[in-house]
């Protein structure tokens, strides 16, 4: 797999997701071979650079963030076919200097007229740039060559938005050209889960409510809002990652087998299942929304959301969100599956707990039993990827004691390939034109359904409850799972 002549271009190049993500990523793709010689790279952004500035601005950011070794054969390539195109996104003259630029490299470095426009920018600029694009010619693809467009999240704020930015691009790329971005379809792991599943006999036997109790998603982060006050404030936890990658990984835990690994058959289960997904009736009792307070992490005394910089201090973004989610159908009618989200919280960890029902009879006695808990199988994302099972087993000794036990499957141990970075990985299926691992728009319209009515609820219930940096969230999240006989994995 190895991508064709073609060229990128990268508007909101000067932002932080290009500079950590996107430009390492373009590197460390070159560096593995994958790249075609004469790919080129296009930066469009307010900042009066010339090529020189933009390509040193890429050249520290490959030396800071790529993960592959620094080699200069490979990156004076790559940086030939650098170029950086200046201006505002309404300002034609740039589009008129953009297209001529990409003529040149067509010419010079032989790119085939193929090229990715990816949108780094905030939504409200989405339909400038598209319009841009159109307006200009850039979005038609000469003959024989094509044209995609990449967008990054957030695609819109609740389902009007969505619909209408869908509407702007589809008006100007065909939707089969348009590749909507979640990183978290890029990860090894998060594809592992379908491979989990859906190549082997062991685990979809039991992967239905007769013999699982609940489901638990978690995506936990240490760090705070850090530098993007402006971003979050306003958008919180449940539309910035609920929306997209956490329903996206209930979408595989729940899906049933697709017909092919193809974007097609991916998007018909995926949507099928997304489509079943039921919110509880009372919102009150099964959703919690948070906010971090001041406190503790690592050692070092971090700041309440509302004193950071930037943050409106009456704020009621959410920095924490938890719901409990149905899915109606015969696979699992009455298994809630809990999702819970947050920023400052105990530590770093992405997983997906499947947590099976207790057996329906135990010949051992109650007291040689105490200290087993539910069968598990844990789908570790990240940091520790992997996977664990956990189970009973015997303790050694003259006793028939039982106690919870776990298997691994460690990623470092098993294989000795490296994963590819999300973005590398995604990047290179848009130059492949390969859109299994990009949710398509029903998709994005249909978990929008899902969330408006929690925030539509939140946004009329008074603020988020308080938790202290550091810990596993409010309270009240602890209690939405107690009042189910239920509680929170401590991963
Ligand atoms: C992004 C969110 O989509 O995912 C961020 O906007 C979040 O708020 C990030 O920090 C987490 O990504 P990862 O890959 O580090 O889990």
């Amino acid at each position: 797999r190895i991508a064709g002549p073609s060229g990128l271009v990268i508007f909101g190049v000067t932002g932080d997701l290009s500079r950590k993500k996107l430009m390492p990523a373009v590197y460390d793709l070159a560096n593995r071979g994958l790249l075609p010689p004469g790919f080129s790279l296009i930066g469009f952004a307010r900042r009066e650079w010339v090529n020189e500035d933009f390509a040193s601005v890429v050249h520290d950011s490959v030396k800071e963030y790529a993960r592959t070794p620094f080699r200069e054969e490979v990156w004076r390539q790559l940086a030939e076919g650098m170029r950086f195109v200046s201006g505002v996104f309404d300002d034609d003259e740039a589009f008129v200097t953009l297209r001529s630029t990409i003529e040149q490299l067509d010419k010079e470095r032989g790119t085939g007229g193929n090229f990715a426009f990816y949108l780094s920018v905030p939504p409200k600029f989405f339909p400038t740039v598209v319009r841009q694009l159109k307006k200009h010619g850039l979005a038609d693809a000469p003959a024989g060559s094509w044209r995609r467009a990449v967008i990054e999240k957030p695609f819109g704020h609740d389902l009007g938005s969505a619909r209408e930015l869908n509407q702007v691009v589809h008006e100007v790329f065909q939707p089969s050209d348009v590749f909507r971005i979640d990183h978290y379809l890029g990860k090894e792991t998060v594809q592992n889960i379908l491979a989990l599943r859906f190549a082997n006999t062991m685990f979809e036997p039991i992967w239905n409510r007769s013999y699982v109790d609940h489901v638990q998603i978690t995506m936990a982060e240490d760090i705070g809002i850090g530098g993007r006050a402006g971003y979050y404030d306003g958008i919180g936890a449940a539309r910035d990652v609920i929306q997209n990658h956490l329903l996206q990984l209930l979408a595989l835990t729940a899906m049933e087998e697709p017909s092919s690994f193809d974007a097609d058959a991916l998007v018909t289960e995926k949507l099928k299942v997304l489509s079943a997904v039921k919110l509880p009736e009372d919102l009150g009792r099964h959703t919690v929304r948070g906010q971090y307070t001041g406190g503790w992490q690592g050692g070092q005394k971090v700041l309440g959301y509302l004193e950071e910089e930037g943050i409106d201090p009456a704020s009621a973004t959410d920095t924490y969100a938890a719901m409990r989610l149905e899915i109606d159908n015969r696979r699992w009618a009455g298994v809630p599956f809990y999702l819970r989200t947050g920023k400052r919280l105990g530590r770093r960890v992405t997983e997906i707990a499947v947590v099976f029902q207790r057996a329906p009879y135990s010949p051992f006695d109650a007291t040689d039993t105490q200290e087993l808990g539910h069968n598990a199988l844990v789908i570790r994302v990240q940091p520790d990827e992997g996977v664990t099972v956990r189970f009973g087993s015997k303790v050694p000794g003259t006793q028939m004691e039982i106690r919870d036990v776990t298997m691994d499957f460690a990623y470092g141990e098993s294989f000795t390939e490296s994963s590819p970075e999300a973005y590398e990985r995604l990047l290179l299926d848009v130059l492949l034109g390969d859109a299994n691992l990009f949710p398509r728009h029903q998709e994005v319209e249909r978990s929008w359904e899902i969330l408006d009515p929690v925030e539509e609820f939140w946004a009329g219930h008074g603020r988020p409850e308080p938790y202290t940096a550091g810990t596993w969230g409010p309270a009240k999240a602890d209690e939405m799972l107690a009042r189910d006989g239920r509680s929170w994995r401590r991963p």
